[in-house]
């Protein structure tokens, strides 16, 4: 900790991630009207103890002109973020392209379609040199802003060559980087062109994060068998330097949801939906629009058991919350097609005149309507094809103290890891087997309910978000100092 006249300050730490925890509107020539999103991430990092944050990325609009961005600019800084500003065409070719099209399906295991994947091996290379010009505008921010001690913690796919940009401005800098996707298998991270670039400029960070010690596995892995560097039980080495390696697994503000619970309006909107939904078991989906996320998998599910339980088809509602999301983006407006047509299908199938099996929803719901939704639920399905950690299961699970209901959790979920012993796991590609943990959830005796119910309501209430990021920056400031007496020795 430093010191100004005796009194010591804050470590200021920098959160470097793609898009800022805003929405920003303009409203004028050069006035803003911001959003701040209250999500976890958010308050997890505000909340790291003797840390003074700060976040710089994209505010996700484009501003093209100098009046603007200085307004906009002026107007972040009250909420603690600073800018990047992209313009359109690199936003394409970046964010749209090598990120959401080619790091974002690689990373969740997923292959493109057929169609589109020679078009993208040809855009490859356009599409990689703007991410390396997209990561050196954040390292330019970062730069400007950066003082001597301050922590600079990089976030996620969209980021792996700021590290590499970092150390080349200040090989001083405290760098960390932290993927909250899954790392894939080397093998499948060696069909990627830009395989050893990428690798080699996270390795130029002091610590590197995943959320489970698989993933790190993976990526220690990919470093050996791709970059021919050794391997350790502490990370990765390249002549005589280390790259420390670990799993910090990531949690929620679990607190928060149990406040919103205790609000009188949140209860009586849970008293609303109770009312609505009474005399039928409550499923609940709440995803962004996603391929990673297996809506349409889940929704097949859903209609295989209400083929094979004819008993429970008036007696059960699925509502299925899928937040739009990358709209620009080919693949997931396909996506979109694809579910409404699925959705159409089940309820023309199995819909009375007054009342329908699945209620989708294209939008998102605010904090409050969203934890009344958790805590009337009886089954929450989460059936992710692959994903990072996947946090809608720790939400339910913390907004369940009362009804103690069944979460069915896809084992290819990093929270599978931890909540595997209170969930029901499935494969999401089995849909039988889905259809069968469907009954099964249904049909659970309280006692095994509540006996599982207890177990993960203990883990998402004691690994907060907030402990993970004392964590990970914690052992950041520990890896350089242990690096320094290293190299003095
Ligand atoms: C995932 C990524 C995040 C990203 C979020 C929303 O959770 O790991 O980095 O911010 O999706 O996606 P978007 O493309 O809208 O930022």
């Amino acid at each position: 900790t430093r010191r100004s006249r005796g009194r010591p300050m804050k470590q200021r730490l920098l959160v470097v991630a793609n898009r800022l925890p805003v929405s920003a509107v303009r409203k004028g020539e050069d006035s803003w009207s911001l959003e701040i999103s209250a999500g976890g991430l958010v308050s997890a990092l505000l909340g790291v103890k003797d840390v003074d944050a700060k976040w710089i990325g994209w505010a996700g609009v484009n501003v093209p002109d100098e009046v603007g961005q200085r307004a906009l600019t002026r107007a972040l800084a009250e909420k603690r973020c600073i800018p990047v500003f992209l313009d359109e065409d690199i936003v394409h070719q970046y964010y749209n392209g090598y990120c959401n099209n080619m790091l974002w399906p690689l990373f969740h295991y997923l292959g493109l379609p057929q169609e589109d994947r020679l078009a993208t091996t040809r855009s490859f290379q356009s599409q990689f040199d703007a991410y390396k010009r997209a990561n050196q505008m954040f390292a330019d921010v970062v730069n400007a802003h950066y003082q001597e001690g301050d922590v600079v913690w990089c976030h996620d796919y969209h980021l792996m060559f700021l590290p590499k940009c970092l150390k080349e401005y200040n090989s001083k800098m405290k760098v960390g980087w932290f993927l909250h996707t899954p790392f894939p298998s080397s093998e499948i991270h060696r069909t990627l062109p830009s395989r050893s670039e990428l690798l080699r400029s996270v390795l130029a960070a002091d610590l590197v994060g995943f959320h489970t010690y698989d993933y790190a596995r993976h990526f220690v892995s990919a470093c050996t068998r791709i970059l021919g560097l050794e391997g350790t039980p502490e990370g990765v080495e390249d002549q005589g330097r280390l790259t420390r390696v670990a799993a910090f697994p990531i949690g929620i503000d679990s607190d928060r949801f149990k406040r919103a619970l205790e609000l009188p309006a949140v209860k009586e909107h849970i008293n609303e939906l109770t009312q609505r939904f009474r005399g039928r078991k409550v499923m609940l989906g709440v995803d962004r629009l996603d391929m990673i996320k297996g809506i349409p998998q889940k929704i097949l599910a859903f209609e295989k058991f209400l083929e094979e339980n004819s008993a429970w088809r008036d007696k059960v509602v699925l509502l299925q919350i899928a937040v739009p999301t990358r709209t620009d983006v080919p693949e997931y407006q396909k996506l979109t097609s694809q579910v409404h047509e699925i959705v159409g299908r089940i309820n023309g199938r199995f819909g009375t005149l007054t009342a329908v099996p699945i209620h989708h929803l294209d939008r998102s719901l605010d904090f409050h309507a969203l934890c009344a939704l958790y805590a009337v639920t009886d089954v929450a399905l989460v059936t992710s094809l692959r994903d990072g950690m996947n946090l809608v299961s720790y939400e339910f699970v913390a907004c369940q103290g009362q009804k103690k209901g069944v979460l069915i959790l896809s084992e290819f979920a990093g929270a599978a890891q931890s909540l595997g012993a209170g969930a029901l796991l499935v494969n999401p590609w089995n849909i039988t087997e889905v259809a069968a943990s469907i009954e099964y959830a249904l049909n659970m005796s309280p006692d095994e309910r509540e006996k599982r119910h207890r177990h993960n309501y203990a883990h998402v209430t004691t690994h907060t978000a907030q402990d993970w990021a004392e964590t990970f920056v914690s052992e950041l400031n520990d890896t350089v100092v242990e690096a320094q007496l290293r190299t003095r020795q």
